[in-house]
């Protein structure tokens, strides 16, 4: 849950146009979490009239789900609300009223100052208040400046509406699930913990309803979600506390889901039952996120991170002896306070003994109110740049090495959408590559046995094994 992705979550809908339906546009900054945010947003909006549209200039409202994680994610935010003052304007000019809307973790962690800096902003909302959000526009009609970021009491999920069958539909074969908000680890680098809150768990019946209802529309894969999302511990239907491992095998019973994973995961909260899943259930694909940030076992003490590299390594042992066939996938920063050349060596010599199918890495960026702001000895942003590169060759340098490890395997291709040639249909291999294959329009949703032909960049090709 990693990679900055600014991803329009937005979906033309099929209604019928009429002067009574508004239109909302999403933009979704930062993680899966958010993803999943922003379709709940839209589901609830759907009651009060609201379809999607991916034409900003067309919005009645734009809703900005934002993300906090580094500055530079937080600074978008800010370009982003002068572009849309300045429609909100032309649009005026033209009789046209348009709602603006701050959402997602900026919202959280600068609401105030949003309403201060960007005073065409009419309503900023926190992620935990979201079942709120048809009730803070009625405010905003009123002619209210909402800003709506106290935690509820009310749990969101009991709230929000559920996936929306037709709309589930238009988003695809493969869907998001959260179960479990915020974090209660406060790795000193990280705003997590003050923008999402403390851990939550969404209990079992809610998940498997939820799930339930994604299956009948026609999802074939989940993706559990949470900040920490092996920390989960909901109720399950006998009132104990279950655990991930437990949950997973619950959701299996589910006839017609095929394929489940999970993302993000802590290495401490890594139980012997969620270890023992990989080993025991098929759907749970090979493919685990498990970031461990540094390689420095001094730098993992600054950050709180609560593991050494040796613990790591070993856990990675023991899951892969659970799951042979299981890759990688992990987050690092470079250049937190006071890392060292020599701990900056002991990161890659750590990317080099794991070997990663995939990873995310990032330049440590300064968070107001983390522990880690408060820290001497920043690292010069030169040396964090050479780092960062010197990572990300070896990284990627891995990732297609994986890549090519493939080309010649028969896999298992779960078929997601069209590809970019007619004819073709880009599906995605257990280890969460996209594949292009020849298959028709109609196969979307099937599972197919093809054989991997080639590696591009970015993708892998196949043919479909009959
Ligand atoms: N819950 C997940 C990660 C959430 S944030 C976990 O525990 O791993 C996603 C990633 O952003 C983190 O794994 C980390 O690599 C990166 N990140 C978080 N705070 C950062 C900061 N201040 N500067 C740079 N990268 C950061
Ligand atoms: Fe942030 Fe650490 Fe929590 Fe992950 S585990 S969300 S990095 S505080
Ligand atoms: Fe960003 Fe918030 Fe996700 S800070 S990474 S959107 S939890």
């Amino acid at each position: 849950m990693t990679q900055e992705i600014a991803v329009l979550s937005a979906q033309p809908d099929m209604a019928l146009e009429s002067p009574a339906v508004r239109k909302v546009f999403v933009k979704t900054y930062g993680c899966q979490m958010n993803v999943y945010d922003s379709d709940r947003m839209t589901d609830a909006l759907a009651k009060d009239g609201y379809v999607s549209t991916d034409v900003m200039e067309d919005a009645d409202l734009v809703l900005l789900n934002t993300c906090h994680i580094r500055e530079k994610a937080a600074e978008k935010v800010y370009s982003a609300l002068g572009r849309l003052r300045d429609l909100k304007k032309k649009k005026a000019g033209e009789g046209r009223e348009m709602m603006i809307g701050v959402a997602g973790c900026v919202a959280q962690a600068e609401g105030d100052e949003i309403l201060r800096r960007a005073p065409a902003v009419d309503l900023v909302i926190g992620p935990q208040t979201y079942h709120r959000l048809p009730e803070a526009l009625q405010r905003v009609k009123r002619g209210e400046r909402v800003l709506e970021t106290d935690y509820a009491i009310e749990d969101k999920f009991e709230h929000l509406p559920a996936p929306d069958k037709a709309k589930t539909r238009a988003r695809g074969v493969t869907a998001f699930l959260t179960v479990q908000e915020g974090c209660d680890k406060f790795c000193t680098f990280c705003v997590v913990p003050y923008t999402r809150g403390s851990e939550v768990s969404r209990p079992v019946a809610q998940i498997v309803a939820e799930a339930q209802k994604l299956v009948d529309a026609g999802v074939r894969e989940i993706t559990l979600l949470g900040q920490n999302v092996n920390a989960w511990h909901g109720v399950g239907a006998d009132g104990e506390k279950w655990g991930l491992g437990e949950l997973l095998h619950r959701l299996t019973r589910i006839e017609g889901l095929a394929r489940l994973r999970y993302t993000t995961s802590h290495p401490r909260d890594m139980d012997d039952s969620l270890i023992d899943a990989h080993r025991d259930l098929p759907q749970l694909m090979p493919y685990l996120h498990l970031p461990i940030q540094s390689g420095s076992n001094r730098i993992l003490k600054a950050m709180n991170r609560r593991h050494t590299t040796a613990e790591y390594i070993a856990l990675i042992a023991r899951i892969k002896a659970a799951r042979p066939d299981l890759a990688l996938s992990g987050d690092f920063i470079v250049g937190f306070p006071g890392e060292t050349d020599e701990d900056f060596e002991d990161t890659l010599r750590l990317v080099e003994t794991v070997g990663y199918a995939q990873a995310f890495s990032f330049k440590y960026s300064t968070r107001p109110g983390t522990p880690g702001a408060d820290l001497g000895d920043q690292v010069p942003e030169d040396v964090k740049a050479k780092r960062l590169e010197r990572l990300q060759a070896l990284l990627l340098k891995q990732q297609n090495e994986f890549a090519q490890q493939c080309i010649g395997k028969t896999i298992d291709l779960l078929l997601e959408k069209p590809g970019r040639m007619p004819g073709q249909l880009i599906g995605r291999s257990p280890w969460l590559q996209s594949v292009n294959v020849d298959a028709n329009a109609s196969q979307i949703g099937d599972i197919v046995s093809v054989r991997i032909t080639g590696a591009g960049p970015n993708s892998l090709f196949a043919e479909v094994v009959s």
